[in-house]
């Protein structure tokens, strides 16, 4: 393959590549479920509590789960509790995905 042919596709898949991150750091409600939530138990730990507390409730199970070592800080938290009190249809969809 000639050279600048190469360095067109490793530039191309840098683009694409960093595309990719910009999207996802912007904190969907799934993504923040997938990175925060996810890694001690599954999603249906959450998703069966989904319609069942309220914002008070929420508030607290989340600072019990940072109590257990989650690494949520106090703007996570707050974008968390509002993904999880709609819920927001992010996490609906969320939930349904792992049914
Ligand atoms: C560091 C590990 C850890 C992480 C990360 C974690 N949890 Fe938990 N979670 C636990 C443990 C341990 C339990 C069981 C003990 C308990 O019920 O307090 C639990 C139980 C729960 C329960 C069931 C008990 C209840 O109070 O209803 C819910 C709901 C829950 N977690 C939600 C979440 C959510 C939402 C997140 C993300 C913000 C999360 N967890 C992240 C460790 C974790």
């Amino acid at each position: 393959m000639p050279r600048s042919l190469m360095i067109i596709l490793v530039t191309l898949v840098l683009i694409i590549g960093t595309g990719k991150i910009a999207l996802t750091s912007e904190n969907s409600c799934e993504e923040l479920m997938n990175t925060k939530c996810t890694g001690c138990h599954y999603s249906n730990r959450i998703c069966k509590k989904l319609t069942k507390k309220s914002k008070r409730k929420w508030i607290r199970t989340v600072k019990n789960m940072v109590r257990h070592g989650a690494k949520i800080s106090k703007d996570e938290l707050k974008e968390i509790v509002t993904c999880l009190t709609g819920p927001s249809p992010g996490i609906t969809a969320w939930c349904k995905e792992d049914e």
